[in-house]
């Protein structure tokens, strides 16, 4: 097992962060003992943070006392392993769906180091009050103003750095995915300076991992 980035692991092909709640799995991860501590094992086909790993992104912004506001966090698959690397730090995870986030909260009261804000991320003035200030915001939300809601957001918190995961299809089903890429990096890089644009594939098709930083 050998350290690649703070509280990130590999071995062979495979990522992993150590379990933060040891015996305890998310989401039928593979749980792996090494030299006395427990790691889980990091899937690049169900969380696209560990694809961008995978594929090389080379400034991964999340570290021990990270304070993360996550858009899109789902039932926390990939906020999760964040909650690992992340231990004293905290992890905001917003999510509009009711279903994912029953379980999310679930999650919650497992990770202290996670707060579940049932909202819609559209509307960040309704959950400002909620959140104190963070470093990175990290967006996974397949709508077609997925760009607009990750620049609303940047603008409100202000973080030094954001993530977000683009899903071409859903900004425009027809439209070939390198020409709507083309376009969200204009969008963005108008407002902030891109560090990196990586591609998902093959594990998740039509997808771009952009970083910037303020
Ligand atoms: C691709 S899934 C996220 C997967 C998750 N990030 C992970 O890696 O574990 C996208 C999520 O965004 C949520 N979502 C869509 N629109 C939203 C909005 N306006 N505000 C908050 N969450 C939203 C969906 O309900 C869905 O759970």
């Amino acid at each position: 097992m050998k350290k690649i980035a703070e509280g990130i692991f590999k071995e062979g092909k495979r990522i992993f962060t150590e379990n933060l709640t040891p015996g305890k799995k998310v989401y039928n991860e593979k749980l792996v003992r090494y030299k006395g501590k427990e790691y889980r094992s990091w899937n690049p086909y169900r969380s696209k943070m560990a694809a961008a790993i995978l594929n090389g992104i080379k400034e991964i912004p999340i570290g021990k006392k990270s304070r993360i506001l996550y858009l899109g966090v789902a039932n926390g698959t990939t906020a999760s392993h964040f909650s690992d690397i992340a231990t004293e730090g905290i992890i905001y995870g917003v999510e509009i769906a009711f279903k994912p986030m029953k379980k999310f909260i679930k999650l919650c009261e497992e990770r202290k180091n996670m707060v579940p804000i049932f909202a819609d991320a559209n509307k960040p003035e309704l959950y400002e009050a909620m959140v104190e200030e963070v470093d990175l915001l990290y967006q996974d939300i397949a709508q077609k103003n997925q760009v607009e809601i990750f620049l609303k957001n940047m603008e409100k918190f202000q973080p030094d750095k954001g993530i977000i995961m683009v899903k071409a299809r859903s900004i425009n089903i027809a439209m070939e995915p390198k020409k709507i890429f083309e376009r969200v990096r204009k969008e963005i890089g108008r407002k902030y300076e891109i560090k990196e644009a990586i591609k998902l594939s093959p594990y998740a098709r039509d997808h771009i991992a952009i970083s910037v930083e303020i």
